[in-house]
């Protein structure tokens, strides 16, 4: 395995990226992978991606996706992890030692301004989309880093959506409250939070064939912790801003009691609620 390149290239990370880069945050994305996995892997499946390739994958964070797909192309294939965090990349680095995914390599790079020397099988991006400013530029970067024929796979958490998911139910006071939160949290950042409709307008202007689409969501009824602390994990990594923005002071969030509240609150009705919903995305290039 290589290590991080052009680390010493790059600027000190941005300050407003929505969730930040705590040691809460680098777990959270731990967990969020536990969570979204095998998603991630039927959506990779679905697109092609198999043995023996080289793929890219966008905003890597800590490695969890690229981790999967080197499992998906063997010791004979190749993953390539870009992100622009420096600490995440050691993250990821550090994982891939230990699981010895040999056929990764991290490089530290910016989304937006994708320049690299090589074509990929295919490309790959997990909760990323969502923080590009100019969708159509973005895809048209992926496009020209594929080889003919290549596939792209998006995976993105669409927060209108599951907000959304939350009002149509019994719509539980606090988890609408939470979702409503995350939601204008996201959106006054700038990031997208109808990223599934965004990106559809975004294909429709490139040059990739017929794109293909579908949703995936986990329901939790209570009983399964974890899934709750992904969610107060998600507004304890955004809570600097939902302050900022007077989207919710720290004692409304309460964020240490925040999982068990959620729980409680589901359980005690006997109800649900889905966690964030996915829209997977996937199209060939032309
Ligand atoms: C929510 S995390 C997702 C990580 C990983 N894809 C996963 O699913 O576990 C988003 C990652 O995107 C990275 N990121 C956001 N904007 C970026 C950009 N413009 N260029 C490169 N990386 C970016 C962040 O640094 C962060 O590591």
């Amino acid at each position: 395995m290589q290590g991080i390149q052009e680390e010493a290239t790059l600027k000190d990370q941005p300050s407003v990226y929505t969730l930040g880069y705590s040691d809460a945050e680098a777990r959270r994305l731990h967990i969020q992978g536990i969570l979204w996995n095998k998603f991630s892997r039927h959506l990779f499946e679905d697109a092609g991606i198999t043995q023996g390739m080289t793929v890219l994958d966008l905003g890597c964070g800590t490695g969890e996706v690229s981790f999967l797909l080197a499992g998906m192309v063997g010791p004979r294939g190749r993953v390539v992890g870009i992100d622009r965090n420096a600490k995440n990349l050691c993250l990821a680095a550090q994982g891939a030692r230990e699981f010895g995914h040999n056929q990764i390599e991290f490089r530290q790079a910016d989304l937006n301004e994708l320049a690299l020397a090589e074509r990929f099988d295919a490309i790959a991006g997990r909760a990323i989309s969502i923080y590009i400013p100019d969708l159509s530029e973005f895809l048209t970067a992926i496009h020209d880093h594929l080889k003919p024929g290549g596939m792209v796979a998006l995976q993105e958490p669409d927060l209108a959506l599951t907000e959304g998911l939350a009002k149509v139910g019994e719509c539980l006071p606090l988890a609408c409250k939470y979702f409503n939160w995350m939601r204008r949290c996201f959106e006054q950042n700038g990031n997208h939070v109808r990223i599934g409709a965004d990106l559809v307008k975004a294909f429709s202007e490139t040059r990739f064939s017929s794109p293909r689409m579908q949703i995936s969501a986990v329901a939790s009824m209570g009983q399964d912790s974890f899934q709750f602390e992904h969610l107060a994990g998600l507004a304890r990594s955004a809570s600097p801003l939902l302050a900022q923005f007077g989207i919710a002071t720290a004692e409304e969030l309460d964020v240490d009691t925040l999982a068990s509240r959620l729980r409680a609150e589901v359980a005690a009705r006997n109800s649900y609620v889905f966690l964030y919903a996915l829209v997977e995305i996937w199209a060939k290039a032309t």
